[in-house]
């Protein structure tokens, strides 16, 4: 029997919120330095940034991008990257055992977020510092002209304010990995204080709360909580974090977004537990913004304590297999049918890091696997999200889940431009199902345009530098009968 989807126009979930499709550039390995940024290359624009990179993230369409970190914030002073490049300090970044130049900043990460055609997501630092780097940190962003530090701007070149409606209060600050660690409570504490300063330099921005780093976390839960309940009515979203790795259990690892699931879930819960004790009105909203498939065991079994400070060492560079992007195409799924409350989300990280798009220093820059479905749903998804209701589905074991869903979809209507799509992945290692769509209410004529499918005959296919690409999306004729949704695929369904 065929995998049974049933669509309706009336069946609507929410009407989706792009941020979702954010990713994250961090002051770590060469995200930065010869990834955005290389002066000599000769790609470089009279920035130092780019172009070949630039063109690259236009196309992935990351609609915001998270700043300057992650662990890097908790010990960074962001004074030391405005002003004068040549008279900015050379600094030991003690979360990744780094010399940080600081030739990039504040000012000139606009700029390039401007140039990428993305908004900037910032994060303060309540690691080392607190309220008043916070504070001024806005006043320098946000204030048009005449205090002290809209003037510093305004020296520094940016006659205009930045106008940052995003800012995240710290990152992570629940791990005991992070500079500047605190308990739950007094993570709250210093958070709702940085809140109120921050807000009353500019009432306009929206906040993050830090939740928890990932759901395996000891505090996990009682986290959220306790930092929730000093905090809830300054902020307008908690945190979410997690990176999904796979072992040699391949099948497990293809259900990860089960686990995406689960937590989002555990989160909502707690959110709607403490605004009920709280009596609130107000109902808080994800922020998933760090997300992505990384083997971090391995990164972290790597003691780096006593090498050489480095200026941008190459860190957590993986390359990303088609099972890789498969997967990250289920989390993307998972987003999209949570979009009622996770309004912002991350793909973690952008360049190199971890990331779609990857560089040589001096030579090309290319396109992971993973590149492609984030790219597919940053373009096509627009519109409202449609309750997926599956009349029929397919099922198989997994040793970590359990039983599990082979085939997970999301449906986005754009009803201004009349297109459906449909993001579908075919969870299951050895299955091909055949997959049918009733559609119902306004959408009752519509019809597959385009099919586009990334899969390939070795899951375990990756891209590499300076050859053609052995992994791309290819569109599949529009069938007469029923789709097949190949074993270990990301498909596009666009219907009109
Ligand atoms: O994205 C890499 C790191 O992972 C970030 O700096 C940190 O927030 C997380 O643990």
């Amino acid at each position: 029997n065929p995998v049974r989807l049933v669509l309706h126009s009336l069946f609507q979930t929410a009407a989706l919120d792009r941020r979702l499709f954010g990713s994250f550039v961090e002051h770590m390995g060469r995200a930065v330095y010869t990834g955005i940024y290389e002066p000599g290359h000769p790609a470089a624009d009279r920035s130092g940034f780019r172009a070949d990179v630039l063109e690259l993230v236009r196309e992935l369409g990351p609609t915001v991008v998270r700043y300057p970190g992650g662990n890097f914030v908790s010990a960074y002073d962001w004074e030391d990257g405005v002003g004068p490049a040549s008279e900015r300090p050379v600094r030991l970044d003690l979360a990744w055992r780094a010399r940080e130049t600081n030739q990039v900043g504040l000012n000139e990460f606009a700029q390039w977020c401007r140039q990428a055609g993305t908004t900037m997501m910032l994060a303060v630092n309540l690691g080392t510092r607190g309220v008043d780097a916070a504070r001024n940190l806005v006043e320098y962003c946000n204030h048009p002209s005449g205090t002290y530090w809209s003037d510093q701007r305004r020296a520094h070149g940016v006659a205009s304010p930045h106008a940052i409606t995003m800012w995240c209060l710290g990152n992570e600050m629940d791990a005991p990995w992070q500079i500047g660690h605190k308990t739950a409570w007094e993570y709250g504490r210093v958070a709702v204080e940085a809140a109120k300063a921050m807000r009353r330099v500019d009432p306009g921005i929206e906040l993050v709360l830090c939740g928890s780093s990932n759901n395996r976390m000891p505090s996990f839960g009682a986290w959220e909580a306790t930092a929730l309940e000093e905090a809830y009515d300054q902020v307008d979203y908690i945190s979410l974090h997690d990176y999904y790795e796979g072992d040699d259990d391949q099948v497990s690892f293809l259900a990860s977004s089960d686990a995406m699931e689960s937590f989002i879930g555990a989160v909502t819960a707690t959110c709607d537990h403490i605004k009920e004790k709280l009596r609130s009105t107000k109902t808080m909203g994800l922020s998933f913004d760090e997300w992505n498939v990384w083997r971090q065991t391995e990164f972290h079994s790597h003691d780096s304590t006593r090498e050489a400070w480095r200026h941008a060492p190459s860190l957590a560079e993986e390359s990303y297999s088609v099972t890789d992007a498969v997967v990250v195409g289920s989390l993307l799924i998972c987003l999209l049918n949570h979009a009622d409350r996770v309004r912002i989300g991350c793909l973690a990280q952008l360049v190199n890091v971890i990331a779609p798009i990857m560089t040589e220093p001096g030579g090309p820059g290319w396109r992971q696997t993973t590149f492609y479905p984030f790219a597919h749903v940053a373009r096509f998804a627009r519109g409202k999200v449609l309750r997926a209701a599956e009349a029929m589905s397919a099922e198989h074991e997994t040793e970590k889940y359990g039983r599990v869903a082979s085939i997970v979809s999301a449906a986005v209507w754009n009803a201004d431009d009349d297109e459906l799509v449909v993001f579908v992945v075919n969870r299951s290692p050895w299955t091909a199902h055949p997959m049918e769509v009733t559609l119902g209410g306004e959408l009752a004529d519509y019809r597959l345009v385009e099919h586009l499918v990334l899969s390939h005959p070795d899951s375990s296919a990756t891209n590499v530098a300076g050859a053609p690409a052995t992994v791309v999306p290819v569109s599949r004729p529009v069938p007469d009968g029923n789709l097949v949704l190949e074993p270990v695929s990301w498909n596009v369904l666009r219907m009109r």
